[in-house]
């Protein structure tokens, strides 16, 4: 089997395809609303260390595995122990048939808004972009303008159907090319257009009077905030989602790798990349809003709208504003997030369909057209006047619970049972080169950085056991970090576990708190922790069916 296996063109192919992953709604439409409701500019120091002491770190592990089993997620994980297939399943399943669901609804709002953006419906609308995203768009409002509550299912609206079937239409068409034919030539279009339509929008967006307000309140770092753990916690999810740690999909797509090839080069050019670009959206969403504060004479804080319309509402706003070429820029605007989220989405298919082949004997046509039937299928759930509410819900569980649970179950069995000095051998081999010399220790260095800014930052909380603890936690790490001789395996079986455990730890303590997000306990334990379970249900049904002949002799 594994002599078949596709393989990328070329590694500029495979470097693409896993920024194509990374780079999604996630990096605009995600980033610039969990900054904004995260402190602005102080949500990125906590984001920047999550990057080097969690995303990094996982993300070689995810290449790695991939490149070393040559398989996808489900069966890389029963390779290294017949034990664990299900976790693979549980990644794919949960994010295939939960995020990339509502991520889809988002990337069909995209389509339309290209339209609206030529006439901008809202211009004459009372109440403006809000009334019109909310009410006239989605139907989610109640008479009184209040949202709908996630049981108040009213009719799908038609306008975001048709875009939705074209979404999983094009989803369909490149997955179903196969990875040669389809993926591989469709980001080689898509990159480097969305980064030319990207640079143009930050240019653009500095020369608007006003922008260096919103620049500032971006840019400003306000530390007392590394006291709070929610924003923590919002920093690390946040780099799960937009590394695509925890999917599967980076394991998938180092599998179709060559034999020889630099996988840590290539993660910390993913990693890099995919950040530089979401704080490089930040500039041109975030001085764009400072233009529209300007030009309403209000402060930065209340012209935006937080939360997921903060693309859908702030934006449009802001389009009718300028003072000429608007429709364009709208368009560019919502055209870069529709690409962006398209390069993610395939990749998550792709990541979904090589599970699959993995395990069964499948058509990949047929497979694909079925996947993306159910896929536009479940999707109208979030078309919806309750939609809005439920994509909340199933965005919140799925990142905060069941990214962050991949991935320490991950780091816990590739650590562990895999041995993380081994993966690390591996990664050095693959790419003729060695960790210890130079990346070892500039990975040192930038993990000890990273703890020591954590250290001072959990100097601010105060006393108590939690921060005491977490204190001590933060010095042993960067002892450990220079005296193990592998940083990987430290980082993969000690750090990685225990940061992910304490994140989850205090999420949990937040949920019994008060129900997220204000919905009732009943919605969000039937719709957020109930879609978690089922897909976990069915990994575990899937893991116990046995492979097709031959393969489980491999493991
Ligand atoms: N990394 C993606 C993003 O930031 C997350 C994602 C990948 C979502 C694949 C869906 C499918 O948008």
């Amino acid at each position: 089997m594994s002599e078949q296996r596709e393989q990328w063109q070329s590694t500029a192919g495979f470097v693409m395809a896993a920024i194509g992953s990374a780079v999604g709604l996630g990096n605009i439409w995600r980033f610039s609303y969990i900054t904004y409701e995260n402190g602005g500019g102080a949500f990125l120091v906590p984001y920047i260390l999550a990057l080097f002491i969690v995303g990094i770190p996982l993300l070689l592990l995810e290449f790695g595995i991939g490149h070393y089993m040559k398989a996808s997620a489900p069966l890389s994980m029963f390779r290294i122990d017949r034990r664990f297939q299900w976790v693979g399943w549980w990644a794919v399943g949960f994010t295939m048939f939960g995020i990339l669901i509502y991520y889809c609804v988002v990337i069909a709002w995209c389509l339309n808004f290209i339209v609206f953006s030529l006439y901008q419906p809202w211009q004459d609308l009372a109440g403006g972009a809000n009334a019109f995203f909310f009410g006239q768009f989605l139907g989610a409002q109640d008479a009184g303008g209040s949202l709908h509550g996630p049981f108040e299912l009213t009719g799908p609206r038609l306008t975001v159907v048709i875009s939705l079937a074209l979404v999983w239409a094009i989803n369909g068409v490149v997955v179903g090319r196969g990875l040669r034919a389809g993926v591989e030539p469709v980001i080689r279009v898509f990159i480097p257009l969305l980064f030319v339509l990207m640079i143009g929008l930050v240019v653009w967006s500095l020369f608007l009077p006003g922008a260096g307000q919103g620049l500032s309140w971006y840019l400003h770092p306000d530390w007392s905030k590394l006291a709070d753990w929610r924003v923590w916690v919002a920093a690390i999810t946040q780099i799960f989602f937009t590394l695509s740690l925890g999917f599967g999909i980076m394991i998938a797509y180092a599998s179709y790798l060559p034999e020889r090839s630099n996988i840590t080069r290539n993660a910390l050019i993913t990693a890099f990349a995919d950040s530089f670009f979401a704080i490089f959206a930040g500039v041109a969403v975030f001085a764009t809003l400072g233009f529209m504060a300007q030009a309403k004479g209000m402060p930065v804080s209340e012209v935006v709208t937080s939360g997921i319309g903060l693309a859908f509402v702030s934006y449009p706003k802001v389009i009718s504003e300028l003072p000429f070429l608007s429709s364009l820029f709208g368009v560019v605007f919502f055209t870069a997030l529709a690409i962006a989220g398209l390069s993610s989405s395939i990749s998550l298919i792709q990541a979904f369909v090589s599970a699959l082949s993995d395990k069964y004997r499948i058509n990949r046509g047929k497979a694909v057209g079925t996947l993306c039937t159910i896929g536009f299928l479940l999707g109208l759930v979030f078309t919806t006047g309750a939609g809005i509410s439920w994509l909340d819900i199933v965005d919140h569980f799925m990142t905060s619970y069941g990214l962050v649970l991949v991935g320490l179950l991950e780091a816990l069995i590739v650590g562990w049972v895999f041995g993380g000095e081994r993966l690390g051998a591996h990664i050095e081999e693959a790419g003729e080169f060695r960790f210890s010399a130079h990346y070892g220790t500039f990975m040192r260095l930038l993990m000890t950085g990273a703890l020591a800014l954590t250290w001072f930052g959990l100097h601010q909380t105060g006393g108590g056991l939690g921060p005491f603890l977490a204190r001590l936690f933060v010095l042993l790490s960067i002892a450990g970090v220079w005296l193990q001789r592998s940083w990987l395996d430290y980082s993969l079986k000690i750090i990685i576990p225990v940061v992910l455990l304490g994140l989850i730890d205090r999420s949990l303590a937040q949920e019994f708190a008060a129900p997220y997000g204000g919905y009732s306990a009943t919605a969000v334990v039937g719709i957020g922790a109930g879609w978690l379970f089922v897909t976990l249900i069915v990994a575990v049904v899937i893991d116990l069916h046995s492979w097709r002949a031959g393969e489980g002799r491999r493991g």
